[in-house]
């Protein structure tokens, strides 16, 4: 299975969804049966590695963050299964360059996946504070075992 975690910028908050993803995939011996990778609606970042900033609260978890910035394209549809968008202008960032129903049905947003929170988008933390890292990490965790749980695992 291909999944796509998708942000604004691919700094903070899909780069975090995507350490944390792969980081569960290992603990549980399931990585030969995934492709991961995360992207960013806008163009901004491109080219550069998750912000210091997520990298230093990930790594007091245990997370690494791989990703490098790359921007979201319509052939991503084709690409991934799942597209895990963080917020609801990714939503309708993404929505945009559907091409079919098929399409549409792959974005899934991970908030739904996040009942703990009590939030319906991820926040963005980039203009943040420390406890904006941290509830991103918070959300993404939760919403990766819930997405696993969904998909048979
Ligand atoms: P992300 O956070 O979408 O979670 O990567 C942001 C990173 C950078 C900017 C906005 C959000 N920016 O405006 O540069």
């Amino acid at each position: 299975m291909k999944v796509l975690f998708v942000c604004l910028g691919n700094i903070c908050r899909s780069p975090a969804a995507e350490g944390v993803f792969l980081h569960v995939l290992d603990e549980r011996g399931l990585s030969s049966q995934f492709v991961v990778d995360s992207a960013g609606t806008s163009s901004f970042h491109v080219g550069e590695r998750a912000d210091a900033r997520m990298r230093e609260h990930a790594g007091r978890r245990g997370i690494e963050l791989p990703s490098r910035a790359r921007q979201f394209v319509a052939n991503d549809f084709k690409t991934f299964d799942a597209i895990i968008v963080m917020d609801d202008s990714n939503y309708e960032n993404c929505l945009k360059l559907a091409k079919s129903d098929e399409d549409q049905k792959r974005l899934l947003k991970m908030a739904d996946f996040c009942p703990q929170s009590g939030l319906s988008e991820v926040p963005d933390p980039y203009y943040g504070g420390a406890q904006g890292f941290e509830q991103v990490l918070d959300m993404v965790q939760e919403g990766c075992e819930n997405l696993l749980k969904k998909w048979g695992y």
